[in-house]
């Protein structure tokens, strides 16, 4: 039987983390830490899709696991490990990708848009991670999945290769993991462009806000941030028509737990000279913790390995076991 609450998720060590990583994921792992047995990763595999400095890689890991324990997740409750140390999810993502159909990988978005036109020259990794990414949740059993918007077709193939690996097999080891996407704020968009995500990789710094930013940097970003020629709405149907005030709101509304609703009837009309102070002001104040505690624990490079140290000796535990009922459902010869 597979677990009815355990987590898994990951967050890639390929850059510093923005805000869209933090409304869209971290801040909801720390509030579901409580409520799960919970497995976070560091995915150092889906990192090397694309080229990685090897000089710099090991220190974003820890980078990335000091991050979740700044924003509030207990290392001592939830197993912090990074994915290369744990071989089992590979293992799996061999015999996920004989499971998975061409098919089903062609129809990923994440791909399209990373691969961009040239196609022939993107990595077979940047193709078939999201096989490795269906290993990563399925190698622990998982029932849940919290992550932000862009990542609910992958959780879809994850559910996909679940199903046909259980019907092929005839057995009933693998759930059919549920995504957590929560929060006002589950796809955070450019500070440059409403239309565009988020991202590590955008080349405007402006597009994101870093959080391991300095307060000056924030209010500047948030000042610069592009707004529309109106004051700012006055209900949610008229706010999602202009991209770039419905993303600032959405940013409010996560950042003090309310709801985008509310956002819009305290500033409906307002100026976004107004609104963008309070903006800045809300998110100093919620960043800037964080940012300070990420500075301090990178510095203290013995805590965080033994943290990533305990966290590989338990998530080894579950994987071992459950790759060797894999390996005995499949029918390979015992060693
Ligand atoms: P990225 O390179 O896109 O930042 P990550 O693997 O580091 O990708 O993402 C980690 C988590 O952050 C995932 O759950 C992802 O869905 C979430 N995430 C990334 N960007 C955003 C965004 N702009 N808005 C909301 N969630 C996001
Ligand atoms: N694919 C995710 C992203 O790009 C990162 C990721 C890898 C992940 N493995 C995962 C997320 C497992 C959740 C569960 O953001």
């Amino acid at each position: 039987m597979s677990p009815s609450k355990r987590i898994l998720s990951g967050v890639q060590p390929s850059g510093d983390l923005h805000l869209g990583n933090y409304l869209g994921a971290i801040k909801n792992f720390v509030s579901l830490q409580n409520e799960f047995e919970c497995f976070f990763c560091v995915v150092d595999l889906h990192a090397i899709t694309v080229w990685q400095d090897p000089k710099l890689l090991a220190g974003k890991s820890r980078e990335v696991i000091a991050s979740f324990i700044a924003s509030g997740i207990d290392p001592k409750k939830n197993v912090l490990f990074c994915q290369s140390h744990v071989p089992q999810h590979t293992q799996l993502s061999w015999i996920f990708s004989c499971v998975a159909r061409m098919g089903w990988l062609n129809r990923m978005t994440q791909f399209k848009d990373k691969a961009g036109k040239d196609k022939e020259n993107a990595s077979v990794g940047l193709f078939s991670y999201p096989t490795l990414m269906a290993a990563d949740i399925l190698i622990y059993l998982a029932s849940h999945v919290p992550v932000g918007e862009d990542q609910k077709q992958h959780l879809e193939l994850t559910r996909d290769i679940a199903k046909k690996f259980n019907n092929d097999f005839k057995t009933n080891l693998f759930p059919l993991p549920e995504p957590l996407i929560f929060g006002e704020a589950t796809r955070v968009m450019s500070l440059r462009d409403g239309s565009k995500k988020m991202s590590k990789s955008d080349i405007s710094d402006y597009s994101r806000i870093m959080l391991g930013e300095s307060s000056d940097q924030i209010v500047k970003k948030i000042k610069k941030a592009k707004t529309d020629a109106f004051p700012l709405p006055d209900n949610v149907e008229e706010a999602k028509k202009r991209p770039e005030a419905y993303n600032l709101i959405s940013i409010f509304a996560a950042l003090t737990d309310k709801k985008n609703k509310e956002i819009i009837s305290n500033y409906a009309g307002k100026e976004f000279s107004v609104f963008k102070n309070d903006l800045a002001e809300i998110t100093v104040e919620k960043i800037s913790p964080i940012s300070l505690e990420i500075n301090k624990l990178k510095k203290d490079t013995k805590y965080l390995d033994e943290i990533i140290e305990g966290g590989k000796i338990r998530a080894t535990e579950v994987a071992d076991s459950v790759l060797s009922k894999v390996y005995e459902i499949i029918g390979f010869q015992k060693p």
